[in-house]
């Protein structure tokens, strides 16, 4: 099973956190789908919460960029570098005419794990910077 959700994840970030559980609801429903129906038989279906993981993820991404400008976080483009290779890949997605069961598996299992690492890695920087700097904005 892919996006399951960790407590590990919480950044005590009320903001962050919310759209990240939204992210894995998304990724969970998706890897709920492609291990009990075939993308063959349920196509449409599939790509439609492969567009809404596309989607929500690109959403996040620009939040939470606004979120680090808000804060005159000073890590910003590097972080902003890391949303892009992913935004860059999930883009991508357009070009492909045709997924196969094999390709979908694959990419969920990869967005899964490098977004669980991002935010266990990456994102929580920003959670340590607050922490130090501004530790009313934590909840
Ligand atoms: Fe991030």
């Amino acid at each position: 099973m892919y996006f399951e959700w960790k407590d590990a994840y919480e950044m005590g970030l009320e903001e962050v956190d919310k759209q990240h559980q939204k992210l894995f609801q998304i990724g969970r429903k998706l890897s709920v789908l492609i291990q009990t129906t075939d993308v063959l038989t349920d196509y449409e279906n599939i790509n439609n919460i492969l567009d809404e993981l596309k989607d929500y993820t690109l959403e996040h991404f620009s939040r939470e960029e606004q979120f680090m400008k808000d804060h005159g976080y000073p890590d910003l483009a590097s972080h902003a570098m890391e949303h892009g290779f992913l935004r860059k890949k999930l883009l991508r997605l357009d070009k492909m005419e045709q997924h196969n069961h094999k390709t979908i598996v694959r990419l969920v299992s990869f967005v899964s794990s490098w977004i669980s690492e991002h935010i266990l890695i990456t994102d929580m920087k920003i959670r340590n910077y607050l922490l130090e700097v501004k530790p009313e904005v934590r909840d």
